[in-house]
């Protein structure tokens, strides 16, 4: 598990002014009406707080799993700090997405932010569709969302000897503390497992100082689009839409993401 799961401040200050994410699972949500949410890998409640805002004034519920307990402390102080009204139409639960059950079903499901790209292998993976098929309704629906693999940044990985480079891909400043957040990132792609390994070297300045600094290692299992319909089609899910993009657009050879939904019938 990557080491920002265990600082959860540094992980919003990286996400800082994400919106457009947040918008798209709003206006699913408008769009489907589902009585009981549930999100996967919910993290410091990031799209699960506006989603729970948003549920005041439709009568939804929303529950929040999460596996790393800094990320759920943190979700619950920004709970704790939302207000009453939020308060009551939103849980957050540790658990494991691989085996985490509920009594009550959900009728919408969603797995936002590449969550699922923590699961390596095809055991887990499809033990966590099975489980979300097993929490959801007849009609419900379950939506996975993975960055599209981009071929281009992974080519390096196949020179010899491998060639690792190294790109800015977040420079976001926190006005309220002050601090700029610099990081880089370098992946390498391991074509036989599907995986790529990530560092993330991450700069904090202030005032233009150097303040901290530290890395992050991980490894990223890579979907492919075929590779998820046929988990959805294996585990009993009817596919039911794709997009490539928080704007809503078909798949296409530019899409940057994949947002496939699945539904129980
Ligand atoms: C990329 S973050 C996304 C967080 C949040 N959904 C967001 O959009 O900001 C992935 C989250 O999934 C959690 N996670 C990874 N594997 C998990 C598992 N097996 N069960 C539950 N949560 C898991 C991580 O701890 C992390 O908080």
């Amino acid at each position: 598990m990557t080491q920002i799961y265990r600082h959860p401040d540094e992980y919003d200050l990286e996400h800082l002014g994400d919106q457009e994410d947040i918008g798209f699972y709003l206006g699913l949500v408008r769009h489907l009406r589902p009585k009981r949410i549930l999100e996967l890998g919910c993290g410091t409640g990031r799209i699960t707080l506006p989603l729970a805002k948003q549920g005041i004034n439709y009568g939804y519920r929303v529950v929040g799993l999460e596996n790393q307990p800094e990320m759920l402390k943190s979700a619950a102080e920004h709970q704790r700090r939302a207000g009453p009204q939020i308060q009551q139409c939103l849980s957050f639960v540790e658990g494991d997405m691989r085996s985490w059950a509920d009594d009550e079903p959900f009728d919408l499901i969603m797995a936002p932010c590449s969550s699922v790209s923590h699961l390596h292998d095809l055991e887990d993976q499809i033990k966590t569709w099975r489980q979300a098929r097993a929490n959801l309704c007849a009609g419900g629906r379950y939506v996975v969302e993975v960055t599209m693999p981009n071929l281009s940044v992974f080519a390096d990985s196949f020179s010899r000897p491998p060639r690792a480079l190294v790109e800015i891909d977040i420079d976001n400043f926190d006005e309220t503390a002050g601090i700029r957040l610099i990081r880089r990132k370098t992946s390498s792609y391991l074509s036989h497992q599907q995986r790529a390994q990530i560092r993330f070297l991450y700069e904090k300045y202030r005032e233009g100082r150097l303040v901290d600094s530290y890395l992050d290692d991980f490894a990223s299992h890579i979907f492919f689009p075929r590779e998820l319909e046929l988990l959805f089609i294996h585990t009993s899910f009817q596919l039911e839409n794709t997009v490539g993009d928080y704007q809503g657009h078909p798949l296409s050879a530019h899409s940057p993401l994949v947002i496939m939904t699945g539904r129980r019938d």
